[in-house]
């Protein structure tokens, strides 16, 4: 498919009611306003901010999404994890053990693109898992023969771990986009040999909120240092992520972009 464009959407993570409806309400927009091919979304955080259900998965591909990526708060609802096995499409991070819910990796194929989209997991200051440099690694040598382009989501803390991956595996993916932080970053950009990337995609979550969830808790957490436990703002939400446009010929990123849309409701 010498010379042709693949457009990919990645966004970031759903937190709670008011990320999730912005994100069902702006879907179609969004796939129109890009002429998007491929989309994927963040799931981890889109059942009332913890876990992700199979209804909620559901929907999001009724809506049009192609994959759902997630991380450390994946295993939160535990009456999802038979879904996560049965559902190619929903990924949990590869890098955790094996014998775990769901699965790292998956091939889907859109408008006749195989697309091999692989969710890692970061190592500092975030739950202890396999190497996800080597994993990582380890997965694409097993994807990379039966698909045209690859997308990775690592879901981490820290961005000098998101960039020095991103490095890693320059030239052998499509693109490296990291979540969990929820706030998006200024640094997205084509690296050297070919690999889209972007520190965070940032959020789509409420507008009007500490990474997604109520402010007063929030403070309230900071000041005291007591667990209170988080809840989502309730405000209108605001829609974060990335639009990638990828030369198939060479499975490499042409140009990376931010994405922010606000939402109504
Ligand atoms: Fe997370």
């Amino acid at each position: 498919m010498p010379g042709k464009r693949f457009r990919v959407l990645m966004l970031g993570d759903i937190v709670g009611q008011p990320g999730y409806r912005a994100v069902l309400t702006s879907v179609a927009k969004l796939v129109k306003q890009y002429s998007a091919d491929f989309i994927t979304i963040n799931a981890e955080n889109a059942a009332d901010g913890f876990g992700v259900t199979e209804e909620i998965a559901s929907e999001l591909f009724a809506s049009g999404f192609h994959v759902l990526t997630t991380g450390n708060h994946v295993w939160q609802r535990k009456e999802a994890y038979s879904y996560l096995d049965s559902e190619e499409r929903i990924l949990r991070p590869a890098n955790y053990p094996g014998g775990n819910p769901g699965h790292g990796t998956c091939v889907v194929e859109a408008k006749g693109v195989r697309v091999g989209v692989i969710n890692l997991q970061g190592r500092v200051r975030m739950p202890t898992t396999d190497c996800p440099f080597r994993k990582g690694k380890e997965v694409i040598r097993k994807l990379k023969d039966g698909t045209d382009l690859l997308l990775v989501e690592f879901h981490a803390e820290a961005p000098h771990e998101k960039e020095a991956l991103a490095w890693h595996i320059d030239g052998q993916v499509a693109a490296v986009v990291c979540t969990h932080t929820h706030v998006q970053t200024a640094d997205e950009r084509v690296l050297p040999k070919g690999t889209a990337y972007i520190s965070d995609l940032g959020a789509c979550a409420p507008r009007d909120s500490v990474i997604g969830f109520d402010p007063g808790i929030s403070v309230e957490r900071m000041k005291t240092q007591l667990p209170l436990r988080n809840s989502p703002a309730d405000t209108p939400g605001v829609i974060h992520g990335a639009f990638i446009e990828v030369d198939l010929e060479s499975g490499h990123a042409l140009s990376i972009e931010r994405v922010r849309e606000e939402s109504l409701v």
